[in-house]
């Protein structure tokens, strides 16, 4: 592994040698700074070297800036979730990655030329989690309903809860309602949760969020009742649903049948 990683240096080193004198400095840095976000991460504590990305698997030619392709061997489910979303599927298509610039939603100014890839919401040295599930978003989205995350009892419930090294099922952030997570159960029996990353899978239709997430904590009739509030969801969630549905004895009636079945 010590020999990978000094190829590896090597190899950036070059890279930099190619770019005038300045260029040498920073891909110095870059590989320190590199360095010391993933000695501390995932990666670092299980084994995953530099070479993992930063090398063609089938060419073994190095890879100065890997794109998801590098991520894949490990983590199929993430990278074909990704590009199935609006996030990811300029990438699927070819095209050159999303940017704030391209949106018709509010955006940050000063984001509007970040290019959307894995790198984006969790740097891929650090692969932070919770950094990912609600600081990245809001350096890009602008918009009421984003925005007012912050004022919500689920934004406390995160801040109370933030365990690494995933958000605890307790806590709602962004990524809860929008990469929600699913539940496998691994050979050894254990359970694991693997996160969709297709941010476009519960916006529609709207009753999917609620079976896949707020049903894991809230009722069907708190539930439905928030979410077909477009002032609640505007204002993210904030105070308790006062929308009272008309079609909900129904759903109510059908509830009852369902559990006096069990
Ligand atoms: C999990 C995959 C992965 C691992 C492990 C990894 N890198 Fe990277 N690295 C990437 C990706 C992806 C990029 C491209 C980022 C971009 O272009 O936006 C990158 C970019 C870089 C850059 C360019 C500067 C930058 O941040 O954009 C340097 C330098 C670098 N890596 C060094 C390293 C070193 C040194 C190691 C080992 C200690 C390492 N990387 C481990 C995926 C990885
Ligand atoms: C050679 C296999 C391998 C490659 C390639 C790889 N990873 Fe990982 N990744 C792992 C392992 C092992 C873990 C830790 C166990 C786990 O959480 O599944 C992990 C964990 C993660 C986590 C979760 C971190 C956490 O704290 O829970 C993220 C995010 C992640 N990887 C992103 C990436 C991205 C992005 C790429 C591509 C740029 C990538 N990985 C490439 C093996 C890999
Ligand atoms: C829009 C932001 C965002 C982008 C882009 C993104 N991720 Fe993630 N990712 C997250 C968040 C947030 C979590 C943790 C969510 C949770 O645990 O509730 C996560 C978790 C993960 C995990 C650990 C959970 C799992 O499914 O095993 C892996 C691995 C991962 N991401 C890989 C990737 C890869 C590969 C890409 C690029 C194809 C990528 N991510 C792009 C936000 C993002
Ligand atoms: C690099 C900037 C960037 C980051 C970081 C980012 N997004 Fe996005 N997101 C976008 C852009 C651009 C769009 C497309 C918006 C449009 O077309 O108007 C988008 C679209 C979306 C949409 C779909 C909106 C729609 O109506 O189709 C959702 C939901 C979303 N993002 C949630 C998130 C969440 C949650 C996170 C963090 C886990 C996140 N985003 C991180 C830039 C970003
Ligand atoms: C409790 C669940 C929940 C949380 C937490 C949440 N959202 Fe949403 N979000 C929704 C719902 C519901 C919608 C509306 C879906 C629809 O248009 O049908 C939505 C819509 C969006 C849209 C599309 C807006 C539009 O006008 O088309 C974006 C972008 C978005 N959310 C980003 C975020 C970001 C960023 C965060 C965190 C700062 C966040 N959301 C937190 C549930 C949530
Ligand atoms: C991980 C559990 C969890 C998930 C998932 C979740 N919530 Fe919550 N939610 C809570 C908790 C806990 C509270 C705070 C209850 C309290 O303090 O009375 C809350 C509060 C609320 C409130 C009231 C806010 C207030 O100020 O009183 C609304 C409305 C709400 N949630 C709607 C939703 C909707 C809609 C979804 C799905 C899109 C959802 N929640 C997903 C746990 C969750």
């Amino acid at each position: 592994m010590r020999w990978l990683l000094s190829c590896l240096l090597a190899g950036l080193l070059l890279l930099g040698a190619a770019v005038p004198a300045t260029g040498e400095a920073i891909a110095e840095a870059e590989v320190d700074a590199a360095i010391g976000l993933w000695r501390d991460s995932a990666h670092g504590l299980n084994d995953i070297n530099c070479s993992s990305c930063h090398q063609d698997s089938q060419t073994k030619a190095f890879v100065a800036h890997p794109t998801q392709e590098s991520c894949q061997s490990c983590h199929q489910q993430a990278v074909d979730t990704f590009l199935l979303g609006k996030h990811g599927i300029r990438l699927l298509e070819g095209q050159t990655p999303l940017t704030p610039r391209l949106a018709r939603l509010p955006m940050q100014p000063a984001a509007l030329d970040r290019q959307m890839t894995c790198n984006t919401c969790h740097d891929v040295h650090a692969v932070n989690t919770l950094q990912a599930a609600v600081d990245s978003c809001l350096t890009c989205h602008k918009d009421t309903h984003s925005l007012n995350y912050q004022n919500s009892k689920h934004a406390q419930l995160f801040a109370a809860d933030s365990s690494l090294p995933r958000p605890s099922s307790m806590a709602v952030s962004c990524a809860t309602c929008h990469l929600p997570r699913h539940a496998v159960k691994l050979a050894d029996g254990t359970e694991a949760a693997w996160v969709n990353h297709n941010n476009t899978f519960t916006l529609k239709p709207r009753d999917r969020m609620v079976q896949e997430v707020c049903m894991n904590c809230h009722g069907v009739e708190y539930s439905y009742n928030s979410i077909f509030d477009d002032a609640l969801v505007e204002a993210n969630f904030d105070q308790p649903p006062s929308l009272s549905l008309e079609t909900f004895d129904l759903v109510r009636q059908l509830e009852a049948r369902r559990t006096a079945g069990e």
